[in-house]
């Protein structure tokens, strides 16, 4: 153990002396010099052969890539779960519309909304602009331009999913959020169901909005999303050309529903009390749109702060991620019953509680806050919750 020491010792007076001696005379003493790009002050480490380089590495990642074992068949089991668009991939199992609008109830409604209508801050499931115009053609997401004058369909399964069995597959593997791949796959099949159902959609013309409407892989592959083919204009491939013309001639429905001038398009005529020219018009004004496109490239205006309790800002910022509901077991901020609850230990314990952490609530929510302006956040959660 002293030798050890001692022998430190020696290196580092090694080590000073030779920083001294390198500052005060750079290149002609037989020590050490820093090479161009030495990242950690010069120094080096020995790698093979006398040769050295400016970092530590890891003697043992050098002995060849390790490729890991080959997995069990079950291991591999357990990844292969996708489903493809045509349903290959989907596991067996079914369930109806009214056993997914019960566990949609239980499970998904308290942050998705009732019915899929969508919760603050988490996705609307359901809903949308389904509606059809005067061509047959449904009004979703690949048409919002066009559609200037009606609301933009909002981003729903319905409006914006290209594929159903996604859905299934997404709801297994993520869904319910706190707790991902708890349900089986009939109650994946029953949920999915419902969602699909409170988005209007049919089977083979079978209208799935029915309590005993039963889903299966079958029946899910032949499910048609509306905005299946609006992700990208169908104007590739082999027959590009062609395609491409017949994307650009059937205008109303790939791009509006204007009229397209190839030549001589000004009226010969001229301005001067003569006829309008005939360029193509935008049929439908951008600024129909409700909410309205945003033109101006300044920065959003500055909030008043006046008007607004001092540790507002900051509760948004580190707290109301677990505050805001009461998921997480928080208190959750306006709900004046858990808060009166809370506040009957003292303020001062409140404060303590806040700062220390308590259970769920790790100390200062995580942040690195002082704790005045803990204190400032905690008094507007408070103010908030009355
Ligand atoms: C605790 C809140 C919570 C619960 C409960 C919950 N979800 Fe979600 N869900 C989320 C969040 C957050 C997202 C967004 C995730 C993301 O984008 O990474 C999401 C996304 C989704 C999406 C994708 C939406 C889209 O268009 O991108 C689906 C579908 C979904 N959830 C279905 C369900 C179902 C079905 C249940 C019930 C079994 C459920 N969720 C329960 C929070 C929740
Ligand atoms: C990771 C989630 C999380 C974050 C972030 C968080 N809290 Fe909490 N907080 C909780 C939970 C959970 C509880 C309930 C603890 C319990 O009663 O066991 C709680 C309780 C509290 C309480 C009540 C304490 C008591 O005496 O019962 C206050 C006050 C509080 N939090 C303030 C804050 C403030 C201020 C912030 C932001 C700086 C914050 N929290 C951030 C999860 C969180």
């Amino acid at each position: 153990m002293f030798k050890l020491d001692r022998k430190f010792v020696t290196m580092g007076v090694i080590l000073a002396l030779s920083s001294t001696l390198a500052m005060a005379s750079s290149s002609t003493i037989g020590i050490y010099h820093s090479t161009s790009g030495a990242i950690d002050g010069g120094v080096t480490y020995p790698r093979v052969d006398g040769e050295y380089t400016a970092y530590k590495y890891n003697e043992q990642s050098t002995k060849g890539v390790n490729f890991g074992r080959t997995p069990t068949a079950n291991e591999i089991k357990a990844w292969d779960i996708d489903a493809l668009p045509d349903g290959s991939g989907l596991p067996e199992g079914e369930g109806s519309v009214g056993l997914g609008d019960e566990l949609y109830e239980a499970q998904c409604a308290v942050c998705h909304g009732d019915f899929g209508g969508g919760g603050e801050g988490y996705p609307q499931l359901a809903g949308g602009n389904q509606a059809k115009d005067k061509n047959g053609i449904v009004i979703t997401l690949k048409n919002q331009r066009i559609y200037g004058s009606v609301d933009a369909p909002k981003r729903t399964v319905g409006t914006y999913w290209p594929v159903a069995t996604t859905l299934f597959t997404y709801i297994r593997d993520a869904m319910p959020y706190a707790h991902p791949k708890s349900l089986s796959n009939d109650e994946t099949y029953a949920i999915t169901a419902y969602i699909l159902a409170q988005n209007g959609l049919e089977v083979d013309g079978e209208d799935m909005d029915d309590d005993d409407f039963v889903l299966n892989k079958e029946k899910l592959a032949k499910v048609v999303l509306p905005n299946r083919d609006g992700f990208y204009p169908n104007i590739d491939g082999p027959n590009a050309q062609e395609d491409i013309r017949a994307f650009f001639a059937d205008r109303a429905k790939n791009i509006g529903a204007g009229t397209r001038c190839m030549s001589d398009c000004k009226d010969p005529g001229g301005p001067e009390g003569k006829t309008e020219a005939t360029v193509m018009k935008i049929k439908y004004e951008m600024s129909d749109v409700t909410p309205a496109y945003a033109y101006a490239k300044d920065l959003p205006p500055k909030k008043d702060k006046g008007t607004e309790h001092p540790g507002k800002e900051a509760y948004e910022q580190n707290c109301a991620v677990c505050h805001k509901t009461d998921a997480m077991g928080a208190p959750a901020v306006g709900d004046k019953s858990a808060w009166t609850e809370t506040l009957k230990q003292g303020l001062e314990k409140v404060y303590e509680n806040s700062i220390k952490g308590k259970g769920g609530m790790p100390p200062k929510g995580g942040s690195s806050a002082s704790d005045d302006e803990i204190k400032e956040m905690v008094d507007y959660m408070i103010e908030a919750s009355k």
